[in-house]
């Protein structure tokens, strides 16, 4: 394990030749969907081969997938410093945190907290505006300042109140890349004994993630993103002690046991939220991702990523007539970079560059359409001649188009 070992010498050379998408386009999309490793790949292949040859549910088989699953449960207990136990494999980011609001029973003076939702994925905005609309629970939007901070004492203050059963908050904005406090929300969390839920899908394999230092009870995360994992299949990190409050969504086989009388009773967690097959593709997917990302380091990873990061924003910065979006302090920041042309919209920029080969997003800055952007989410397989290469574009798509 060296998710903290920084003194490596990265060869990016090498690390691109894993990454055939690098021999064509530039690919600064990872925040969306990143490419996984020809190593990934190929251990999904030869899952599939396995199942083939030997019979998909024969004892091999099945002794290879329990294997798989254990070994990707203690990857991921040491990436981000829980137990193996308190990993859950669902689909997908948004699954994870459906199962913290379709789980505990809402009251209607019950309250939640979430920043100004419109600055939030929806994913971590719809589960809880829609029990806000069903069950009536109050929803608190927390006023955020233009890189979507927040007043913290403004959370303490609502999180005193003795209706105040949730914090929700995002690691990392998908829209600027902001670093949200959260370990001193979780601080706050815990000390006003409210459950807290973050949504990681921006910053589980780009920057540190410790559930312990953040305190929560719940965190979710998709393998598709920065893990470099295939998709379809994401994490739901649930604190032990917290599982006993979510009622799972599903029922079946594997989460439940039938007694005598014919009365249902849980399973324990994982296996209470991990009804029917999962996604067994996907856990050999991931968890061979996840050593290519073990084997660089986050530390690393993080390091590589803002150089990159770095070279577009200081190069940006000198161009007119461009707004970048998000913090200037890098330690604020991850690597996705937010910006507009103030003279082509967002849209165009992004379909001109995707022409050029070269592979960003047009996100909404401000939620509903209201404002959008240009996000490049670079990745450690990008090299720093390609941020110089895709802002001299940038220049291009302005002169010609603006
Ligand atoms: C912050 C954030 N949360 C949630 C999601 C949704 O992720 P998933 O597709 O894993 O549900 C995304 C996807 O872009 C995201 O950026």
């Amino acid at each position: 394990m060296d998710y903290d070992d920084e003194s490596k010498e990265k060869d990016i050379e090498l690390i691109r030749k894993d990454f055939p998408v690098t021999k064509k386009k530039i690919y600064m999309n990872c925040g969306s969907f990143a490419p996984m490793p020809l190593s990934t790949i190929k251990s999904i292949t030869d899952f599939l081969v396995r199942c083939s040859e030997e019979g998909p549910d024969s004892n091999s088989v099945q002794e290879y997938i329990t294997s798989l699953m254990k070994e990707l449960r203690i990857i991921i207990s040491q990436l981000i410093n829980c137990e193996p136990e308190e990993i859950i494999f669902t689909q997908s980011t948004t699954e994870g945190l459906n199962y913290v609001a379709s789980g505990i029973e809402w009251k209607k003076s019950d309250v939640i907290i979430a920043r100004g939702g419109l600055h939030e994925h929806y994913a971590n905005y719809f589960p809880w505006l829609n029990l806000s609309k069903k069950y009536g629970v109050k929803l608190e939007e927390i006023k955020i300042n233009n890189q979507g901070f927040f007043d913290l004492d403004k959370i303490d203050k609502i999180a005193k109140k003795k209706n105040t059963k949730l914090i929700t908050l995002s690691h990392v904005l998908y829209n600027n890349g902001a670093i949200m406090p959260v370990e001193e929300v979780g601080e706050i969390a815990n000390r006003q004994n409210v459950l807290y839920s973050i949504d990681a899908a921006q910053s589980v394999g780009t920057i540190n993630v410790d559930v312990k230092k953040m305190g929560c009870d719940f965190l979710a995360f998709p393998g598709f993103k920065w893990l470099c994992g295939p998709p379809g299949i994401g994490i739901f990190y649930c604190r032990k002690e917290s599982a006993e409050l979510l009622t799972p969504k599903y029922i079946g086989g594997e989460s439940a046991i039938i007694t005598e009388e014919k009365n249902l009773v849980y399973t324990d967690s994982p296996q209470k939220f991990q009804t029917g097959f999962r996604n067994y593709v996907g856990i050999a997917g991931l968890a061979s991702s996840l050593k290519y990302i073990q084997r660089l380091g986050v530390k690393a990873i993080r390091k590589m990523n803002m150089k990159i990061a770095n070279v577009i924003t200081e190069e940006l910065r000198t161009i007119p007539s461009i707004s970048i979006f998000g913090p200037e302090d890098e330690k604020l920041r991850t690597s996705i970079v937010t910006f507009a042309i103030d003279s082509v919209s967002p849209k165009t920029t992004v379909s001109s560059l995707q022409e050029k080969g070269i592979i960003v997003a047009e996100r909404d800055v401000v939620g509903g359409g209201k404002k959008k952007a240009v996000r490049a989410s670079p990745h450690f397989f990008n090299a720093p001649n390609e941020a110089s290469t895709f802002v001299e574009n940038i220049k291009i798509i302005q002169n010609m188009l603006g």
